[in-house]
């Protein structure tokens, strides 16, 4: 394996009524909170009254910024920043999924940032530091609760690029699976959509001697599709929303990193797709994963075959390395297919008249991929399969 440095600064609270939590964290950040949420289901499914109440048992100033996109989008970040600013804000709480929770991440990084925040996104500047963050998650998916990533999409130039730093970790995240049982089923399956993928971007790679980190990749997998079914059976069950919560934080919060290099070539052609089309995350990773996979089979075959048979228990009994590995491919398509999710580009009423833009928006940093770097035409190659 490779030398590492893990970091990982918040503090997780897990569990049903984790929330009482709230009042002891939110109390050591001094007078005025922001409190950032999405379109309204937080007032739908009672977490805003529980909140809110909360909050009003301390002796602060609450201040909202409401209406935070699915694909949160620069000019709510832009809002944000100017709330932070005019009310001297001292901690921004989010309350919600993984849009609502990168929104807040990079007003809390722009907010101690003098220039425009999108020179942070694209690299141009650093951050240089960041208002304390709270969360309150309310669906498992991204792992931004307990991780320094965000995704933030400038509908203008339509690119949606991810960034992060140092300073943009949760200072604490509150995670109780009943606050997710009002989840649709179509978002229910997108989460665990995107908690394979997060598996994926970090299984697939070529360093020699990780038993422990694929035990750990494989496990999550293996949970993940195990509980799915029975899931959505029950939505509410809450201990199978339990298991999906706490694999959806352990798929990306640095550990499964350590000591390899992850690919996440996929998550840049969804984020492209997403950036153009404005379609759900776990969407567009469930149609383009199969397909990446079918793509790079040949960069390392023995780990396909590894994969086909750790996760999905293909025998390989008088068959060929390729052929156990396509099987196991076959195994996740049809896996996919069972839960609901989507499996073409076309679902989404996509068609080849925007492949040259999106593959314009993936490349924008030029050829990308740790597993199989990708070249223009390949990410062409991959939006055609996936039609
Ligand atoms: O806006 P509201 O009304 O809250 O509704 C949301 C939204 O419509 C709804 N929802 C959330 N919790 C709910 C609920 N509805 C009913 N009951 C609840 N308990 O679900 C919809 C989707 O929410 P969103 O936050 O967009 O979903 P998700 O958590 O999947 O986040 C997706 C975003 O995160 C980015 C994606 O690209 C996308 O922009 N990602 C962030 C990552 C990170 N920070 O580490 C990594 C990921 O790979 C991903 O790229
Ligand atoms: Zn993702």
């Amino acid at each position: 394996m490779n030398n590492f440095t893990f970091y990982n600064p918040t503090t997780l609270h897990f569990g049903q009524g984790q929330l009482e939590k709230l009042t002891a964290e939110v109390s050591k950040y001094g007078k005025n909170v922001l409190l950032v949420y999405g379109g309204g289901s937080i007032k739908q499914n009672g977490i805003y009254t529980n909140v809110v109440h909360l909050l009003k048992s301390l002796d602060i100033n609450i201040f909202e910024l409401s209406g935070v996109e699915p694909n949160p989008r620069l000019t709510t970040v832009h809002r944000g920043v100017e709330m932070c600013r005019s009310q001297n804000i001292d901690l921004i709480l989010a309350v919600g999924g993984g849009s609502v929770i990168d929104c807040a991440k990079a007003i809390a990084v722009g907010a101690k940032y003098e220039g425009d925040f999108w020179d942070i996104v694209t690299r141009k500047a650093s951050a240089t530091g960041a208002l304390p963050l709270g969360t309150v998650l309310t669906i498992a998916a991204t792992g931004s609760e307990m991780n320094s990533g965000s995704v933030i999409t400038n509908w203008e130039t339509k690119e949606k690029l991810g960034w992060g730093s140092p300073f943009s970790f949760p200072k604490f995240s509150i995670l109780d699976p009943a606050h997710t049982t009002s989840l649709p089923e179509n978002q229910t399956v997108y989460g665990m959509v995107d908690i394979m993928s997060h598996v994926f971007e970090q299984y697939f790679h070529h360093t020699p001697n990780t038993p422990l980190q694929d035990g750990f990749c494989e496990t999550i997998l293996r949970t993940v599709i195990d509980t799915a079914p029975r899931l959505l059976r029950d939505l509410d069950d809450l201990e199978q929303r339990a298991t999906i919560l706490y694999s959806g934080t352990m798929a990306l919060n640095g550990f499964l990193s350590m000591g390899v290099r992850g690919d996440w070539a996929t998550h840049n052609l969804e984020h492209a797709v997403s950036a153009v089309h404005d379609i759900p995350h776990g969407g567009g990773l469930a149609i383009l994963f199969p397909n990446w996979m079918t793509y790079t089979l040949d960069a390392n075959l023995a780990r396909f075959k590894q994969f086909a048979q750790n996760v999905f228990d293909i025998d390989a009994v008088d068959k060929s390395d390729r052929q156990v590995a396509e099987e196991g491919i076959a195994a996740l398509r049809e896996f996919l297919v069972s839960i609901g999710a989507p499996s073409r580009l076309s679902d989404y009423d996509i068609d080849d008249s925007t492949i040259e833009l999106m593959a314009d928006k993936a490349m924008v940093y030029g050829d990308f991929g740790n597993f199989k770097k990708l070249t223009r035409e390949d990410v062409v190659n991959i939006y055609r399969m996936s039609l």
